[in-house]
């Protein structure tokens, strides 16, 4: 048994994700977190809504609240629906909370008192109709780097660049959209990530093992010109981490905050934190998933994250840990996703162009988006949701595939052998195949999700569920029944225990889905298989069941029609 910690990405405060940000690291990183767990791992699965910065303030000022009202309450928006999507994160925290406060306080510190940080003097954008300077979001323009015209102040994210307010051309203030715009003197802490460039650049080229898109990124922005820069981390702001504390080893930086990509990814450890106190633990508890000194050196720890946020995770975050010169955990698997595109063009908060987290629960029921959305994980080029294939995908993988399997052996061995499952002889060459068959397959599975590679995994896992269907064609236990109702009491056993283990194996990626054949064979044994013969003899005759539900509604045409009308956007 190994123990796993699994972060996935903060998702911005500022209103709902789409299915696009969900299928980016929440989602995946669950199907992980759970796949971990039912093998018998201990897993601490960590996930925060990413409360600081420029998003925070622009979205909380739209809604006519003060940041810190607006922020709670779309915390607890959030948490709804990571329930509703069935994230099974064992805390969901709060970037803006005392224990993210305290550590990153505590970080800068340490690196203030490393000599790895350093006052400077800035030029930076102040904007003269808003009165105020305009750090990163506060601020548009055309990227220098791709020459995308929508760049951030902060990164450009068509060519993921990391840029800094003053590097855009044609800028603009993103709160009035004024250009009447002048740069002004104001000071910042600077982290000198450039001298642990070689540090840094030696902890990847040892990770053989990472995604080229992971590594890809992170050599690009150590390597290239001016890859490492020392960057500033703090803004002027007024929501967000006080840079002046009691201790800190500068001064005069009253009414500044650090940078939001600073302290956000320490909120990984914060919210670890906030779940010890949650559950009335003390900081050791925390403490063996974070500290090398304090048991965290056995820990494997996984992140998963949009493409976007690699250069924070590879180099930033790193930076920060080790630059502290305290034994923090650092990661040891970075698991990043392309984009999901929708419908021929991008998801659009403003144009509502795209189907959004609220919505898609409204519509369909959470596994029916689970399976989708993993089954096509842009895990090695971006990928395309289109309605059309949704519709394929779901009425032919979930409704005839795995649905009309349960649907099938469990109404028809209530209507000849009653709601128990049926004496009959052993099992035969047929059933031998099976086990054969899903043994090879269950291997292939678990192999991709130890890899996690997802989308290989939803395929064997298709395919588990198809072989179930095959045998059931081919033994007929319909037409058997007239001649040989023992032999046919043999298969529907084999069935019924079939779906048991389509419940087991499904769990990571269907959840409600697995509940409810579970509970239609009336058992709670969800023991990993390891020997797929001996879990298909699991439930013994005379077992009872009852026919569940339908599992799956097909999507109608007009349904999927009314669908694409309704979010392909103004
Ligand atoms: O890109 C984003 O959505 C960020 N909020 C991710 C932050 S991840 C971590 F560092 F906190
Ligand atoms: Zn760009």
């Amino acid at each position: 048994m190994a123990r796993i910690l699994i972060t996935s990405a903060l998702p911005y405060i500022n209103g709902i994700k789409h299915l696009g940000n969900l299928v980016g690291s929440q989602l995946p990183s669950d199907t992980y977190a759970r796949y971990m767990r039912a093998r018998g791992h201990e897993v601490m699965y960590i996930c925060a809504t990413d409360e600081h910065g420029t998003p925070a303030e622009i979205a909380a000022a739209k809604a006519g609240k003060p940041v810190a009202e607006y922020c709670a309450e779309m915390h607890e928006v959030q948490a709804e629906l990571a329930r509703g999507f069935r994230l099974s994160f064992d805390f969901f925290g709060r970037s803006s909370s005392a224990r993210n406060r305290q550590l990153t306080q505590h970080l800068a510190k340490r690196l203030g008192e490393n000599g790895l940080i350093e006052v400077v003097t800035e030029k930076q954008v102040y904007s003269k109709a808003d009165g105020r300077f305009l750090p990163d979001r506060y601020i548009e323009g055309t990227c220098p780097n791709c020459g995308y015209d929508s760049a951030r102040g902060d990164q450009c994210e068509n060519c993921t660049k990391q840029l800094d307010p003053t590097d855009l051309i044609n800028p603009r203030s993103a709160i009035s959209g004024s250009t009447d715009l002048e740069v002004r003197e104001t000071k910042h802490l600077f982290l000198r990530q450039s001298k642990l460039r070689d540090r840094l650049d030696a902890w990847i080229d040892s990770k053989k093992d990472w995604p080229i898109l992971t590594t890809s990124i992170a050599k690009k922005w150590l390597h290239d010109g001016d890859g490492l820069q020392d960057r500033g981390i703090t803004r002027d702001l007024d929501w967000g981490i006080p840079v002046q504390f009691p201790g800190a080893p500068w001064e005069g930086m009253e009414g500044k905050v650090f940078y939001v990509w600073f302290d956000a990814p320490i909120e990984y450890i914060g919210a670890t934190a906030e779940w010890a106190d949650a559950n009335g633990l003390d900081d050791s508890a925390w403490e063996r998933w974070w500290r090398t000194d304090k048991g965290a050196d056995d820990v494997r720890y996984v992140q998963f994250m949009g493409k976007d946020n690699v250069p924070f995770h590879t180099l930033s975050f790193p930076a920060t840990l080790m630059g502290s010169e305290e034994p923090w955990k650092l990661v040891d698997y970075i698991k990043s996703f392309n984009y999901l595109n929708y419908d021929g063009g991008q998801f659009s908060t403003s144009k509502g162009r795209g189907v959004f987290m609220d919505q898609a629960l409204e519509i369909l029921p959470s596994d029916y988006w689970r399976w989708w959305l993993l089954s096509h994980v842009p895990e090695n080029s971006d990928s395309e949701f289109t309605w059309e294939n949704f519709q394929a995908s779901i009425n032919k993988d979930l409704a005839d595939v795995l649905g009309n399997f349960v649907s099938r052996v469990t109404k028809f061995c209530r209507s000849k052998f009653g709601e128990v499952v049926p004496e009959g002889g052993a099992y035969g060459a047929a059933e031998q195949a099976v086990i054969d068959e899903i043994s090879t397959r269950l291997a292939a599975y678990q192999a991709h999700m130890e890899a996690i590679e997802i989308r290989k995994a939803t395929a064997e896992l298709r395919a588990i569920w198809a072989v179930g269907n095959e045998y059931l064609q081919e033994a007929a236990p319909w037409a058997v029944f007239k001649t040989d109702p023992e032999r046919a009491g043999a298969i529907i056993r084999f069935a019924l225990n079939l779906i048991r283990l389509y419940a087991v194996l499904s769990e990571p990626f269907i959840p409600d889905a697995s509940r409810a054949m579970l509970d239609a064979m009336k058992t709670d044994v969800r023991d990993w298989p390891g020997d797929v013969s001996a879990a298909l003899a699991e439930l013994k005759p005379g077992h009872p069941f009852s026919v569940p539900e339908v599992l799956f509604a097909k999507i109608t045409d007009a349904a999927r029609e009314e669908m694409e009308e309704r979010f392909k956007g103004r």
